[in-house]
């Protein structure tokens, strides 16, 4: 899968892309991640972006002509499933969006800045808007980030325990089972028995029945869905 995000801060997300999971992702061949200046794609010999918004409001709004090349130029490359853009008032980024959106060839995600954008962007170009949640950042770009991380961890064969990915908490809307590691007793605190049984039933049923206390204790609302 490839995504390509578009941003006028590219060196706020780079760094994000070249670690862990998602470095190794990239070097298997299994995602393609492509970040790409808008200033690259404005004709304005100041570079600039945007401009000042109609009717007097406070604020800069990015300007639709950077936007358009830059999104033009990589359909000129190849077909998008979606281009979409982070706001605060898209519909909110959840566990299965990223199972949907893991599924797709080739997304572009557009980053917001300033006061927003010009919004024949949205109304022409724009296929879904997407929050990661009710507060408003800087910019798109931390939500382009946590969007992607979300998406390619769980193609397969990036993780290479498969069921790492699916045992994780949201999918199957519960939220994980606690897990421990050596030693199994440290100042007096104890792993569970039952995880040093070696009894593979036993250990999925305790599983199963933490996953469902800890979800209804701290996650009553996905129980519901
Ligand atoms: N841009 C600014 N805030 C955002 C949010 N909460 N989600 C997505 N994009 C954003």
């Amino acid at each position: 899968m490839r995504i390509d995000i578009i941003t006028v801060y590219p060196e706020m997300i780079e760094g994000f892309f070249n670690c862990s999971i998602l470095k190794r992702a990239q070097d298997k061949g299994l995602a393609e991640i492509h970040i790409h200046n808008l200033r690259d794609y404005t004709l304005d010999k100041y570079r600039r972006v945007d401009d000042y918004p109609f009717g007097g409001f406070a604020g800069m709004v990015m300007k639709i002509e950077p936007v358009e090349r830059c999104i033009n130029a990589l359909k000129a490359e190849r077909d998008y499933d979606e281009v979409i853009f982070v706001t605060p008032d898209g519909e909110q980024f959840c566990q299965s969006m990223a199972n949907d959106l893991s599924l797709k060839q080739n997304i572009i995600i557009l980053c917001g800045h300033f006061k927003g954008i010009d919004y024949r962007i949205r109304e022409h170009f724009i296929t879904k808007e997407v929050s990661i949640g009710d507060y408003v950042l800087t910019g798109g770009e931390l939500a382009a980030a946590v969007m992607s991380d979300a998406i390619v961890r769980i193609i397969p064969g990036v993780i290479s325990d498969e069921q790492s990915a699916l045992s994780d908490s949201f999918q199957d809307n519960l939220l994980a089972a606690p897990v421990y590691t050596r030693p199994s007793e440290y100042n007096g605190w104890k792993v569970p028995d039952v995880l040093l049984s070696g009894n593979e039933a036993k250990i999925k049923e305790w599983e199963m029945e933490q996953s469902l206390e800890r979800t209804k204790r701290l996650r009553p609302d996905l129980l519901n869905k």
